[in-house]
């Protein structure tokens, strides 16, 4: 595996691959890699030639007060699991190779990056699509893989590739799960043992509002009221827990069949995000 922190680095690695018309698979992370990163590194080796991972925690993505200073920063283990999953490049760059001091441009996908995480975290996906955008432009890559976990991400980026007409293709890929159901997130590591055995709860009440759902007794407004009673009572501050149609994570109305169930709660001063997709007709 090369490590390359530089773009004109990476560039000249790319080109000799293209020359030899190798297709390339793009996995943007910001590290701390865990089991869910490197499912979709082995997605990407089994769908491309070649495979490049970035790790580059992008400050123009956390607001202020938020926790790009203390966000987990474990290179060496990093570069151990993607050497050992047989990546062919990590690209490893510095902020000042990314920005430039004087940098003007933003990608705004505006609407989807207003909702949900987007009110809570303003400029939040502004600084995603900013930054997932200069790396597709560096990378170039045929195909790039995002986990489902990051729902809202997910529709940020493929709209963004859409309406800037980026030649990628978008592969979403499931969530990667604790057995308890948590998902696995970096920001699990700043959980406290008591509160590690409670965030399990986070998936076991979307799965219980997606049973709501399917049962069809209750509206949505009170499925998702009966599931923030579940979550206070647990504990969790819920930033919002939303029933969503998949298409354009519009609420859901009870004629929408493709449903996501959006959720984003504080346990301490950890921030969860997890969702549950799901099809009315079964
Ligand atoms: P990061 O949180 O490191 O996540 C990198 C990728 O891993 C994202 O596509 C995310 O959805 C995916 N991922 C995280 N947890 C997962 C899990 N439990 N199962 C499956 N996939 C999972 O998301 C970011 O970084 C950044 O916003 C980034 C896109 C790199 C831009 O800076």
């Amino acid at each position: 595996m090369q490590i390359l922190n530089t773009v004109s680095d990476l560039r000249a690695v790319l080109n000799v691959w293209r020359m030899a018309g190798d297709s390339i698979a793009f996995v943007p992370t910001m590290g701390n890699l865990h089991a869910g990163h490197i499912d979709l590194v082995n997605k990407a080796k089994a769908c491309a030639d070649r495979v490049v991972v970035s790790i580059f925690v992008n400050p123009t993505q956390f607001g202020v007060g938020e926790d790009y200073a203390s966000y987990p920063r474990t290179e060496y283990a990093d570069q151990d699991k993607l050497l050992a999953v047989g990546t062919d490049v990590l690209f490893l760059p510095t902020v000042t190779e990314i920005y430039c001091l004087d940098a003007a441009a933003m990608v705004t996908v505006s609407g989807i990056s207003e909702q949900y995480c987007g009110a809570f975290r303003p400029g939040h996906f502004s600084g995603v699509a900013t930054v997932v955008c200069k790396l597709f432009n560096i990378v170039q890559p045929n195909k790039a893989l995002f986990g489902l976990k990051d729902f809202q991400q997910l529709i940020v980026i493929k709209t963004m590739v859409r309406d800037l007409n980026i030649p990628v293709e978008i592969i979403s890929v499931e969530t990667v799960r604790e057995v308890s159901g948590l998902a696995l997130s970096s920001r699990n590591g700043y959980l406290t043992d008591l509160e590690k055995q409670v965030a399990p709860e986070l998936y076991r009440i979307l799965c219980f509002a997606k049973a709501l759902v399917l049962e069809g007794k209750l509206s949505i407004t009170e499925i998702e009221q009966q599931a923030v009673k579940k979550l206070d009572s647990y504990g969790f501050k819920t930033d919002y827990l939303s029933i969503c149609r998949i298409r354009d994570l519009n609420p859901a109305s009870s004629e929408d069949i493709e449903l996501v169930i959006l959720a984003a709660v504080k346990l301490g001063k950890t921030r969860l995000i997890d969702n549950i997709c799901f099809s009315k007709i079964l």
